[in-house]
């Protein structure tokens, strides 16, 4: 199949109350773990390659990787920038074929993200790209935020409905106390806050940070509206996991091959276990 959209995607998931899950790439085994979890779970599947992997793999090779992924499977697949902050970056991504873009301009004043997201959302939707904007601030696990701080970059429901107004983005990040990396203490999320932002759009709500949390409460979440979650930690852990017990087995071995396999191998199973929580296994 040719690249499908995350706007597809994620209105069949709203359709169906489930969630897409969307798995950050950096290498050739990870996009071909996620595509077998993909193919052995029948799900849908975004994935998304961030500026760092983009700066790490080149440009080039993700969109070669990934598309050449989607040509070989009858799994519909999303190929999305992750967290592009760079307005130039966002478009370079656009022309060079992916199919859906985030712009995070949620470090910036909020008249500026939605002046810069709305230019974007033109561009986007112009050649059939679908976006993602975030407001209010996902932290890093090793940022060191006081409770109140915390409390502080939480979504403001108030801004919601003004920010998709006035933007027509397709999707928004929200932070509702995830974080990305990896968690310290067993992640508290706002649920009211969650229903509170759903109840005042209707747009598909994304979920970054997602590594970490609780399955019940990824359920809940999504019951609320959540229709992407992001995953990479997870996966991070489990190519590291693979391939050091491959190399603890067998410490002198020399072919990348017999290393990288079996961090592949790890991989597509916390893809596939992921894929069954955000129940978008048998959506394809
Ligand atoms: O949200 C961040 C993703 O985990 C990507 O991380 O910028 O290190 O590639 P990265
Ligand atoms: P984790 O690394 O916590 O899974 O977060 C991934 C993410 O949000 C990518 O945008
Ligand atoms: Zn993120």
């Amino acid at each position: 199949m040719t690249l499908v959209t995350g706007k597809e995607l994620l209105a069949a998931a709203q359709k169906g109350n489930y969630a897409v899950g969307a798995f950050n790439c950096n290498n050739m085994e990870i996009v071909q773990a996620i595509i077998a979890a993909a193919e052995a779970e029948n799900s849908p599947v975004i994935i998304q390659a961030s500026q760092g992997a983009i700066k790490y793999a080149g440009l080039d090779y993700i969109v070669a990787l990934v598309t050449t992924a989607a040509k070989n499977t009858r799994i519909p697949v999303c190929l999305h920038l992750d967290h592009g902050t760079d307005f130039q970056q966002v478009v370079r991504c656009i022309a060079k074929g992916f199919s859906s873009v985030m712009f995070d301009g949620s470090k910036l004043p909020l008249e500026e993200n939605i002046a810069i997201t709305k230019r974007i959302v033109e561009i986007a939707s112009a050649v059939g790209v679908s976006t993602e904007a975030e407001i209010g601030k996902i932290a890093g696990t090793e940022d060191e935020v006081s409770v109140h701080e915390k409390e502080a970059m939480l979504t403001d429901p108030d801004e919601v409905k003004y920010f998709v107004e006035n933007t027509g983005v397709d999707s928004l990040a929200v932070a509702i106390g995830t974080a990305h990396g990896q968690y310290k203490f067993e992640p508290k999320l706002d649920f009211d806050r969650l229903a509170k932002i759903r109840e005042l759009v209707d747009i598909p709500i994304v979920m970054h940070g997602s590594s970490g949390v609780p399955d019940a409460d990824v359920r809940k979440a999504i019951s609320l509206g959540v229709r992407k979650v992001n995953i990479d930690t997870n996966i991070r852990e489990a190519f590291v996991k693979g391939f050091k017990g491959a190399m603890e087995k067998n410490p002198q071995e020399i072919d990348p091959r017999k290393l990288l396999g079996p961090a592949r191998e790890a991989m597509i199973e916390i893809v596939r276990e992921k894929i069954r929580v955000f129940g978008s296994n048998g959506k394809a």
